[in-house]
């Protein structure tokens, strides 16, 4: 029976319906499949995949041509969830056909079927063509990680009663520009609440309470993949890498005392090579 997609519209829907938008990211088969076999509804590609995969300090470094490649990976395990992928950063900030372009590149050769763009007004121009070019935008504002160097930071954002306002007047602008929901990172709780209810378009937060329509988080923090702390806003659900060190430790040590492989993970030869072998005549 063939299982029917979760589109942008149908994510819009359940905010209209008060049900809970619930995202996590990935950037593989494996964790894809992981993600959508729970039921997920959104499985972004974000760029923090940069950070948690990768390496790397911050999400600068990553390029289109390397997030289409983890798009194409994921996309082959959602059967069900909406697929968004994260445009990586310069992939839309030079103009809005650059934007559209590459956004298109997503869909064409990564399966996706919608794109996720950092900013809020002064990137409205560009939410508004990708979209008129009819690909879906999910927005992204507070803590938008390709801007830690004008921001100073991975810091929490719209603390101050002007900040606070800019983020309500970004919010606005990229529903109006057409996008079908928007990140909320790091802003206070408070104030992710009032925007939620001051805009027609799901807000789907990160750092930013419960008051917000539906959660995302980084799988990897969620998992525990890496050793060590996970930001204040993320919960360890389990701890992979705790889990997995020690798979590995028991495996390293089963292969030192000779009590791995057993017969069991072995394969036999055929009675003719058997005897040959036993002869010594191969
Ligand atoms: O790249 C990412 O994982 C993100 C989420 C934090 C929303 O942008």
């Amino acid at each position: 029976m063939a299982i029917d997609k979760i589109t942008s519209a149908i994510i819009k829907d359940m905010k209209h319906k008060g049900e809970k938008i619930v995202a996590l990211t990935a950037w593989d088969f494996a964790s894809a499949k992981i993600v959508e076999s729970a039921g997920v509804e959104i499985v972004l590609v974000g760029d923090s995949l940069s950070m948690t995969i990768r390496g790397d300090s911050n999400t600068l470094k990553i390029t289109l041509k390397d997030m289409i490649y983890h798009t194409r990976m994921v996309s082959k395990a959602c059967v069900k969830a909406l697929v968004v992928a994260d445009m990586p950063f310069m992939s839309c900030q030079v103009s809005p056909e650059q934007a559209t372009t590459n956004a298109g590149r997503f869909l064409k050769e990564g399966d996706a079927q919608a794109v996720k763009i950092e900013g809020g007004v002064k990137m409205a121009d560009t939410v508004e063509k990708v979209t008129d070019s009819g690909i879906p935008v999910m927005g992204h504002i507070g803590l938008t990680p390709q801007s830690i160097h004008l921001l100073g930071g991975f810091k929490v954002q719209g603390k101050e009663l002007k900040t606070a306002k800019d983020l309500l007047a970004d919010a606005k602008a990229l529903e109006e520009a057409g996008a079908f929901s928007v990140v909320l990172e790091c802003v206070p709780a408070l104030l992710a609440t009032y925007i939620t209810e001051r805009i027609n378009i799901p807000t789907i937060g990160i750092g930013a309470g419960d008051g917000c329509d539906g959660q995302i988080q980084v799988t990897a923090d969620i998992f525990g993949l890496l050793s060590g702390d996970v930001p204040k806003h993320a919960k360890k659900y389990v701890d992979l890498s705790k889990l997995m060190t020690g798979a590995v430790e028991l495996y390293a040590g089963e292969v030192r005392s000779g009590t791995f492989p057993t017969k069991k993970h072995s394969f036999s030869a055929s009675r003719e090579l058997k005897d040959v072998i036993e002869k010594e005549e191969l």
